[in-house]
This record gives C-alpha cells, sequence and structure tokens, in this order.
C-alpha cells in the first residue's frame, strides 16, 4: 500500500464507525468547506486545506512523500524522539520499516486536538441528552485543552523523523471511534445485569484479558462490582480527550447507572461518583489497542507487515 492508501483507509473506516454516523461526518466537511470559502483571500493561505477531506484534525500524515510505498509499518500508541530512533536502529539492523503509525497526535494533529471533541457532543446526544447542554458544557473544556495545549513541543518527533528520513502518520481519533463502536456492540449483546458482568464482559475482549495479565486490565473505581449495572454507557471512548466533568450529571439524569471509559481524571471521578454513577476504568493502552487492532488487521490483509512497539497489545482478528 501507499502512504496515501494507509491514509484514506484510515478516513474510510474512522468516518464507518463515527458517533455521528455517515451523514454528521459529511455535514463535518461541508462546515469546513463553508468556513474555507468564507474566508478573505489573504487568510486562506493558513487555513488547513486537508480539513476539507479529512474530518479527523489529529490524524494526519505528518511526514512522508504519500506515494511511498509501505510494506513493513511499526505502531504504537505514543511516538516520542525514542521511538523514532529506535525505529531508525532497527532498520540498521535489517527490519526494513518504511512507516511509524502512532496513536496519540503530534505536530499539527496534536495543536489541533480539540477540533476532533466535537464527536463528544453526539455520543451524549445518542444518550438522550440535549444537544444544547452537551454542546455548552463541551466549549468552555475545549478551550481548557486548547490552552492546555499550546505549549507542548508539538514537534519534537516529527523534527526527529524527519532528520532521520522515516515517514511519520497518526491515527487518533479514526482508531478511537472504532474502538469505542466495538465495546458498545460488545456490551449491548452480552447484556450484562450487575457491574460485575460489565467487567468480565469488557474482560473476554482480548486486548483486556491481555492487559489484566500485566495489572493494567480494567477497573471498577466507583461503585462496586455486586451493583446492579443499569443502563449502561461507553462515555471516555472517542473525542479527542476527556470531555467536561459537569456532564456526569446530565448522564445520571439521562438514565444511566455505568459508565466505561479508558481513563478518567480525578475531578472526573469524584463528579461522577458523587451522581452514583459506576464507572469502570477499562485501561488506556489496552482500550487505544482495540480501536488500532481493528485497523492494523486491515493492513495486514493488504499485504502489510506489522511490527507493534510502544503500548500497542496487538492482537490479531483474522486468520
Ligand atoms: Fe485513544
Ligand atoms: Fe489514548
Amino acid at each position: 500500500m501507499t502512504l496515501q492508501e494507509i491514509y484514506d483507509l484510515a478516513i474510510e473506516m474512522g468516518s464507518k464507525a463515527d458517533p455521528r454516523g455517515k451523514e454528521g461526518v459529511k455535514k463535518s466537511l461541508e462546515r469546513a468547506k463553508k468556513q474555507f470559502e468564507e474566508l478573505p483571500e489573504k487568510k486562506k493561505a493558513f487555513f488547513d486545506k486537508e480539513s476539507l477531506k479529512n474530518p479527523y484534525a489529529d490524524s494526519r500524515i505528518l511526514l512522508g512523500d504519500s506515494k511511498t510505498k509501505v510494506s513493513k509499518v511499526i505502531v504504537g500508541i505514543d511516538i516520542t524522539t525514542g521511538e523514532v530512533v529506535l525505529t531508525d536502529r532497527l532498520n540498521e539492523k535489517g527490519k526494513k520499516i518504511d512507516l511509524i503509525i502512532g496513536h496519540h497526535p503530534e505536530g499539527q494533529a496534536l495543536v489541533a486536538l480539540d477540533e476532533v471533541m466535537d464527536v463528544q457532543v453526539d455520543v451524549m446526544a445518542n444518550l438522550g441528552i440535549p444537544v444544547n447542554v452537551a454542546e455548552s458544557l463541551l466549549h468552555d473544556r475545549i478551550n481548557q485543552v486548547r490552552r492546555g495545549l499550546s505549549p507542548a513541543n508539538h514537534f519534537q518527533s516529527v523534527d526527529a523523523a524527519r532528520l532521520l528520513k522515516i515517514p511519520l502518520m497518526c491515527i487518533h481519533t479514526i482508531w478511537d471511534n472504532m474502538g469505542h463502536n466495538f465495546i458498545s456492540n460488545h456490551l449491548a449483546k452480552r447484556k450484562p445485569e450487575t457491574v460485575g458482568e460489565v467487567l468480565e464482559a469488557i474482560e473476554e475482549i482480548p486486548e483486556f484479558a491481555e492487559a489484566k495479565k500485566t495489572n493494567s486490565g480494567p477497573r471498577v473505581t466507583a461503585g462496586s462490582e455486586k451493583n446492579r449495572a443499569g443502563k449502561v454507557a461507553i462515555t471516555g471512548f472517542t473525542g479527542g480527550t476527556s470531555g467536561s466533568k459537569l456532564i456526569y450529571e446530565r448522564i445520571t439524569n439521562a438514565g444511566i447507572g455505568t459508565i466505561v471509559e479508558m481513563h478518567m481524571p480525578e475531578q472526573h471521578y469524584e463528579e461522577a461518583k458523587k451522581h452514583h454513577l459506576n464507572v469502570i476504568v477499562s485501561g488506556h493502552m489496552a482500550s487505544d489497542s482495540l480501536g488500532a487492532n481493528l485497523f492494523l488487521d486491515e493492513l495486514e490483509k493488504r499485504g502489510v507487515e506489522v511490527v507493534p512497539f510502544s503500548g500497542l497489545i496487538r492482537i490479531k482478528r483474522t486468520k
């Protein structure tokens, strides 16, 4: 596959699994187009034109010619300068890695992480929370995330990859959409009645079973395994990063009893607990690996060899 084909496949698969639905994704692209067209000419030069084709600002080809042929890819959750140098060392030993793919965004994709948080509005709306409430609560949080990201050294690993001439790509919300979709469907089929049964159902998924072996599996962090689960919702799997902590009251009011999140900041945990939610934190690396694996199976089907590193728990679902 070429770099471009891998990137296009990612956008296609991420859109299919998007909580906004195909129509919602289409509309978000149309909004970007309208925004661009309405800009004065001198501001158009600074517009991220890739956002007219790709609805995920946190998933991008960061470095490399789009026509580059990729036979072997190394894939990890976080790509720092260390991972870039490690890839170069492996290539010195004859590994012939053509591309690095990271999950968490780097470079321009990291700066724009807040732009994908809009996905969360639809996740909440799908749970029955009024869209205006979800949007308003998220708005302040998006600004907070934007301010928080501004001091980072966004291009550090991209600069390292440039010096070592290794193509680099990051695929973030796309994989999180796929993980969100998979775990939602899995739990809907299992119909767990207690929090313990929700936990067991999550642990049936191989990535979580694997993480459990090394003490990094899912945990009940609020409520207890014996509690009735009530309605179960996946609230913290996609949409960039944690949303507003003020949403938990609304989640309870929407009739949800148990929520599943990849990871949870302390203040969010306290707020969820205050509103009597049972909380299962499924574990960051295992959760991110789930979405990654669903995509990587498709690359392997197309003849691309996958080397996992940097936190990725590689599970293959294809024979
Ligand atoms: Fe993720
Ligand atoms: Fe993550």
